[in-house]
């Protein structure tokens, strides 16, 4: 079955996300946390809840089969940490994303469609496993989708 991040992503080609780090918004992975806006992000459980949801994430990454070799060394809460802003922030919760952007993050690394999916598979099983409603799984689906353009490396 196509991943429904391929298909959205197909969708949504033409829409070149913009994600140049904001900085000014001081915050480490560990701290507990609210975002300016909550109520944007009630359906993840809050920024709590992302961060949750973020570490759960990386733990299946690193042990993923085909990409869990690329995080063999990542510091779980930094990238944790850092999803949650970039998250928080496209879904509105006010939050500033301030680590590099999408094509810097990821350039070099050789990601292909199918490493794409398996990334965003396992950060599905997350948000499943934190009973995240699927609608609201759509609406952060929907805002990662066009940032594959920038992940992955060209041509295919
Ligand atoms: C929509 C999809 C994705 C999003 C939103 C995303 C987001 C991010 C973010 C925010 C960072 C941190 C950048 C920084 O350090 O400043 C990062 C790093 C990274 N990403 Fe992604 N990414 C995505 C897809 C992928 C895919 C498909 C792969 C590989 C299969 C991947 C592999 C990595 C690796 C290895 C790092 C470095 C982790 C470390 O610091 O050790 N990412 N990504």
């Amino acid at each position: 079955m196509k991943s429904i991040f391929t298909q959205l992503a197909a969708a949504t080609l033409s829409f070149a996300m913009l994600t140049l780090p904001v900085r000014g918004f001081a915050q480490t992975a560990t701290s507990v946390k609210t975002a300016p806006n909550e109520a944007a992000i009630a359906g993840f459980g809050g920024y709590a809840g992302l961060m949750k949801i973020n570490l759960d994430l990386v733990a299946r990454l690193k042990t993923n089969a085909l990409i869990g070799k690329l995080f063999a060394d990542t510091d779980a809460p930094r990238l944790a940490g850092l999803l949650s802003d970039q998250f928080c922030e496209l879904l509105g919760g006010g939050c500033k994303y301030t680590g590099n952007d999408m094509r810097a993050a990821h350039q070099g690394m050789g990601i292909k469609t199918h490493h794409f999916n398996a990334l965003a598979e396992e950060l599905q099983l997350a948000m499943d496993a934190a009973g995240v409603s699927q609608s609201e799984q759509f609406r952060l689906i929907a805002k990662l989708a066009p940032m594959k353009r920038d992940i992955n490396e060209r041509p295919e």
